[in-house]
C-alpha cells in the first residue's frame, strides 16, 4: 500500500467548549484555541480534531447543528475560524472538522420547512411516517415501530402539525436526515466542498454507520428498556453506496484525513469503509475496547468493571483483523468516554501518572493513528461529582434515569455510576494552571471543573521532565520516527493474562516488544527469544526493570534490529 501522511500522524481531539474560554462568560471558544495552538504543536501531534463548532442550540452540545456554514455563538465568528486555520497551518498543525451528517438540529431551516406541511419540499429531507395502523398519532405504542433513542425512550417523536411522527436515533431535537433522498446527498456534499475549499484538512465523521436506515425501518428485538437497540441502523443497506459517493464527488479532490465513528461495524463492513483503495474513508472509529467493562443488563450505564482479557481480545481483534486490509485507529477515550487513566489505569496520587504513561506506552506503540483527547496527555482524571444536579450531559442522565425507572439499577448507585461513566467526566474544563478556576476562564465555568486541577495541570505538565506530558512528546517523537511502529505486524502474546498486556510488532527483520503491567503490584512477564539483554526504547520507570518482573503499572518497549 502507498505510505500516507495521515498513517504517521497523531491527532489531538479539542472538545471546544471545554478547552479554553477566552472572554470570561464561561465557555471555551475559538479565540481561546488559538491562543493554545503552540502547546500542541509542541506535543509533536499533527492534526487537530475539533468536535462541532457549527451553530447550534446545544441541546447535545454542538452534536445538533442549525447551520453547518456559521460559528457557534457562543463559540466567537466565521473570521476567529480563519484565524484559527491560519495559525493552525502556520504551526504545521491541520485541522479536522467534525461532520455531523446523521442528523440536524430541529432548528435548521430544513427541519422547520419539512415539519411545516406534508407536501413541503423539504418534507423528504427527514423521516417522517405515519402513527402504527389503527392508533392514534402520540398515543403510547403508537410509535411507526420499536426502535429506542441513544439517549433513551423513543426513537420516535410525533409532531402534531402534520399528524406523523419523525425518526431521530439521539435527541427529540436532532431529527435523522433522509440520506436516500439525493438532494440531502448534495447539500451535505457541497457544504463540505465549500469547508474543504476554505482550507480545512478533513473529516471526523460522527456515527456515519447509521445514515442508511435498514428498508422498511423494520421493529428490532427489544432490549431490557422495551426499546430496540440503534444497532438495527448500522450499516444499512446503501451505505457504502454513499460514501463511495461521497468519495468520488468530494473526497478524492482533496488531500485529506477521513475518520469514521462506526459504532456496531462489523470486521467485513470495516475491511470496506476504510479499505485500502481509498474508495471510501481513512480509517474509522470502531467501539468493541469501549463497550468490554459494561456491566450485565444494564451496559454502560450500570456498574461497571474492568475485564483485561476482554479489553485485550477487542484490540487484538482489529489489530489483526484489518491488517493488509483497511487502516486502523487507536483510541483510549475522547468526548463521549470517561478519562482512560480513572477507567483503565488507577487514578490514585500514586499511581496517577505512572499509569497514564503506561496505557499512553499501550496504544502509541500499536498499528494504527493514535488519537490524544485533551487532558489525557496530562492524565486528567473523571470527576468526583457530588450531585446528579452536577451532569450536563444528556445521554448519562436521560439513561441513568431511565436505568432506575425500570429498576435495572439502584437510586443509591447513581452517582457512582456517573462518576465512572457520564460523559461529563471528559468534558470538565481543561486544566491550564493552578489558578482559580484551573485559567480555563475568569467568569463562571459551563460545567463544574475537576477539583484536581491543583496538582493535574497543564503549566505544571509542560515544565516537568518526569510529567506525563514530557512522556507523551517522548512517545510521539518516538513513533513518528519509526516504520516499525508506524507500519510493523501486530501479534498479542499472553492474551489470557488478566494483569500484563503485551505485543510485538514486525518488520522485516526489526521487531519490538512491548509490555504493559496493568495492575498495582508487580507482575511476571516473559520477553520472547531473541530479546534477551536488547536495550530499552522506552519506558515509565527512570531505570529498566529487573529481569522479568514490571513493576505496577510499568511499560517498557525492547526491539531488536
Ligand atoms: C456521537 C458523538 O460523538 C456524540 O457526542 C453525539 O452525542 C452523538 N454522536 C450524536 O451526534
Amino acid at each position: 500500500m502507498e505510505k500516507k501522511w495521515w498513517q504517521r500522524s497523531v491527532v489531538y481531539q479539542i472538545y471546544p467548549r471545554s478547552f479554553q474560554d477566552s472572554n470570561g462568560d464561561g465557555i471555551g471558544d475559538l479565540p481561546g484555541i488559538t491562543k493554545r495552538l503552540p502547546y500542541i504543536a509542541e506535543l509533536g501531534t499533527d492534526v487537530i480534531w475539533l468536535s462541532p463548532i457549527y451553530a447550534s442550540p446545544n441541546d447535545d452540545n454542538g452534536y445538533d447543528i442549525s447551520n453547518y456554514q456559521a460559528i457557534m455563538k457562543e463559540f466567537g465568528t466565521m473570521e476567529d475560524f480563519d484565524a484559527l486555520l491560519k495559525k493552525a497551518h502556520e504551526l504545521g498543525l491541520k485541522i479536522m472538522m467534525d461532520l455531523v451528517v446523521n442528523h440536524t438540529s430541529d432548528e435548521h431551516d430544513w427541519f422547520k420547512e419539512s415539519r411545516k406541511s406534508r407536501d413541503n419540499p423539504y418534507r423528504d429531507y427527514y423521516i417522517w411516517r405515519d402513527p402504527k395502523e389503527g392508533m392514534k398519532g402520540g398515543e403510547p405504542g403508537a410509535e411507526p415501530n420499536n426502535w429506542g433513542s441513544c439517549f433513551g425512550g423513543s426513537a420516535w417523536k410525533y409532531d402534531e402539525t402534520t399528524g406523523q411522527y419523525f425518526l431521530h436515533l439521539f435527541s427529540k431535537k436532532q431529527p435523522d436526515l433522509n440520506w436516500d433522498n439525493p438532494k440531502v446527498r448534495d447539500e451535505v456534499f457541497s457544504m463540505m466542498t465549500w469547508w474543504l475549499d476554505k482550507g480545512v484538512d478533513g473529516f471526523r465523521m460522527d456515527v456515519i454507520s447509521l445514515i442508511s436506515k435498514p428498508e422498511g425501518l423494520p421493529d428490532g428485538t427489544p432490549s431490557g428498556t422495551g426499546y430496540a437497540s440503534w444497532e438495527g441502523c448500522a450499516t444499512g443497506p446503501h451505505l457504502h453506496e454513499y460514501l463511495q459517493e461521497m468519495n468520488s464527488r468530494v473526497l478524492s479532490k482533496y488531500d485529506v484525513i477521513t475518520v469514521g465513528e462506526c459504532p456496531g461495524v462489523s470486521m467485513e463492513q470495516a475491511r470496506q469503509y476504510a479499505n485500502l483503495e481509498g474508495t471510501e474513508l481513512n480509517m474509522l472509529f470502531q467501539f468493541d475496547h469501549m463497550v468490554t467493562d459494561y456491566a450485565e443488563g444494564t451496559g454502560r450505564y450500570g456498574l461497571t468493571t474492568l475485564d483485561l482479557p476482554k479489553l485485550k481480545a477487542a484490540m487484538n481483534k482489529w489489530e489483526t483483523g484489518l491488517e493488509g486490509y483497511a487502516w486502523n485507529s487507536l483510541y483510549w477515550d475522547n468526548h463521549d468516554q470517561p478519562r482512560c487513566v480513572s477507567r483503565f489505569g488507577n487514578d490514585s496520587s500514586e499511581y496517577r501518572e505512572l499509569s497514564a504513561k503506561m496505557l499512553g506506552t499501550c496504544l502509541h506503540l500499536m498499528k494504527g493513528t493514535p488519537y490524544v483527547y485533551q487532558g489525557e496527555e496530562i492524565g486528567m482524571t473523571n470527576c468526583p461529582w457530588e450531585s446528579l444536579d452536577e451532569i450536563n450531559d444528556i445521554e448519562s442522565s436521560n439513561n441513568v434515569r431511565q436505568n432506575i425507572e425500570k429498576g435495572l439499577i439502584r437510586q443509591e448507585d447513581a452517582i457512582e455510576i456517573m462518576r465512572r461513566q457520564s460523559r461529563d467526566n471528559a468534558r470538565t474544563p481543561m486544566q491550564w494552571d493552578d489558578t482559580e478556576n484551573a485559567g480555563f476562564t475568569t467568569g463562571k465555568p459551563w460545567l463544574r471543573i475537576n477539583p484536581d486541577y491543583v496538582t493535574v495541570n497543564a503549566k505544571d505538565a509542560a515544565n516537568r521532565d518526569t510529567s506525563v506530558y514530557a512522556y507523551y512528546r517522548e512517545l510521539i517523537k518516538l513513533r513518528k520516527s519509526s516504520d516499525l511502529i508506524v507500519y510493523g505486524e501486530f501479534e498479542m502474546l499472553y492474551p489470557d493474562s488478566s494483569e500484563i498486556f503485551a505485543y510485538t510488532r514486525t518488520l522485516g527483520d526489526e521487531k519490538l516488544f512491548v509490555a504493559c503491567n496493568f495492575t498495582d503490584h508487580d507482575a511476571e512477564v516473559q520477553a520472547p527469544d531473541g530479546f534477551e539483554g536488547t536495550e530499552r526504547v522506552i519506558g515509565n520507570y527512570e531505570d529498566a526493570p529487573k529481569g522479568s518482573v514490571l513493576r505496577p503499572y510499568e511499560a517498557i518497549a525492547v526491539k531488536i534490529c
